[in-house]
């Protein structure tokens, strides 16, 4: 007991099989987090049909298992109990005659094999044709949308939203889809192999280059998931992440409606063009893996995302000005799109024409703010090591950025929702 007290987190999970076993009718209660299963990742408390499909066969699988453990630990321990040595005299005597097999219990041993293989069989390959593609009835129903992989970010693109002179909608390490329908991905990489995974409404599938792969999810009510890169794909692939949120069919319709739109443009105010009176403060320090979010943000994620789509009330349109400017002046144009500012057309970075809405930022890593948005750009190698921003944008291209020019194009990024 004192190698694993029972208040660690380890000797909890080492009881969560056990305890998955016994008592998953009682799903609605709290036995996930009590075992430490309650993650904003977790497999156990789905909310998708593909998901809880596959949580079925785990169940079945373990029950199974759980059911040979049971029979073959009974024997063992009878076994063990009936033939203990229990003197000198017993140790020391000869063995009991040895027979050549018993013909039942061989059989009933292939029989009671193949009937557990069986028992796991039938749903393992009807869940296999379940998740693989969109089921028949529902086809018609489905929304379509492709999902590509790049180091270290995700690019999703709505081929039925085409926006003219521009293709389809774009955005990025946000996955926006209707809540209540079949949503078929197609899943592609641009560098490496990268490996789509959102837990709680469906298992991973990996994203291979040259190799058209999909998924199919469905989130049955408005949600706001966690997601993330499941394969491992260079140095920052820990920190690939993204988010889907799911909206109810009118919500959808209108977030489409206002991410077709070019990006948001604030009038400056006539002769308001000086900055001078914004306080270049110099950037605190972060610790490493410093996460940095706000309580809504972790408990109220979705009702957080929706107040993001509107625009903050203290902007100030000197500054923003100054950051639109900044934003070609420091070529941040060359690899970002911003659909309606002149000259961003890059395609080698996420696409920022409605950055502002996210609710994170850097491949899902840090919370969408003005604070986490300044270190991200004040130096992106210490915030995701090797990312392509920092490595051939501010290395390459000799990128320096004073405070004032960071606050600029922080608050520009802020206003574009
Ligand atoms: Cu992309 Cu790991």
């Amino acid at each position: 007991m004192a190698l694993f007290p029972l208040t660690s987190t380890f000797a909890r999970r080492a009881l969560a099989g056990f305890a998955a076993l016994a008592v998953p009718l009682l799903s609605g209660c709290s036995w996930q987090s009590w075992l430490g299963l309650d993650g904003k990742q977790s497999t156990f408390q789905v909310e998708g049909p593909v998901a809880r499909d596959q949580l079925q066969l785990f169940y079945i699988t373990c029950y199974v298992t759980f059911a040979i453990f049971i029979i073959v630990g009974a024997i063992l321990a009878y076994a063990t109990l009936k033939f203990w040595a229990h003197s000198d005299a017993d140790e020391h005597a000869e063995p009991p005659p040895q027979g050549h097999g018993n013909p039942l219990v061989e059989v009933g041993l292939i029989g009671a094999a193949v009937l557990a293989l069986v028992v796991i069989a039938i749903p393992t390959l009807k869940g296999i044709w379940y998740t693989y593609d969109v089921p028949a009835e529902s086809k018609a129903d489905a929304y379509e949308v492709v999902a590509t992989g790049y180091q270290w970010w995700f690019k999703f693109e709505y081929p039925k939203e085409q926006i003219a002179g521009a293709g389809p909608l774009t955005c990025a390490n946000e996955l926006v889809i209707p809540a209540g329908r079949p949503v078929r991905i197609a899943l592609r990489s641009m560098d490496v192999m990268h490996s789509f995974w959102v837990p709680k409404l469906a298992g991973k599938v990996d994203m291979i280059p040259n190799r058209a792969n999909f998924i199919w999810l469905k989130a049955e009510h408005p949600g706001y998931f966690w997601g993330q890169c499941a394969e491992f794909c260079g140095e920052s692939h820990a920190v690939m992440r993204f988010r889907v949120v799911a909206l109810g069919p009118q919500e959808f319709r209108d977030w489409v409606e206002h991410q077709a739109q070019p990006a948001r443009s604030v009038a400056a105010a006539q002769g308001a063009l000086s900055f001078a009176h914004v306080a270049a403060a110099p950037i605190r320090a972060y610790a490493p893996n410093e996460a940095g979010v706000s309580a809504a943000y972790e408990t109220a994620p979705l009702d957080s995302w929706r107040a993001r789509q509107l625009p903050n009330e203290s902007e100030d349109p000197a500054l923003i000005a100054r950051g639109r400017a900044l934003f070609s002046e420091k070529t941040c144009i060359s690899c970002h799109t911003v659909r309606g500012v002149p000259g961003a057309m890059g395609i080698t970075g996420p696409d920022l024409t409605h950055v502002g809405a996210r609710s994170s930022i850097a491949g899902g890593l840090l919370e969408n703010n003005s604070e986490q948005l300044r270190r991200w750009i004040h130096n992106p190698g210490a915030v995701k090591p090797g990312n392509k921003m920092w490595v051939t944008g501010y290395l390459v291209n000799n990128i320096h950025l004073a405070s004032d020019e960071e606050l600029a194009l922080v608050a520009f990024l802020q206003s574009l929702k």
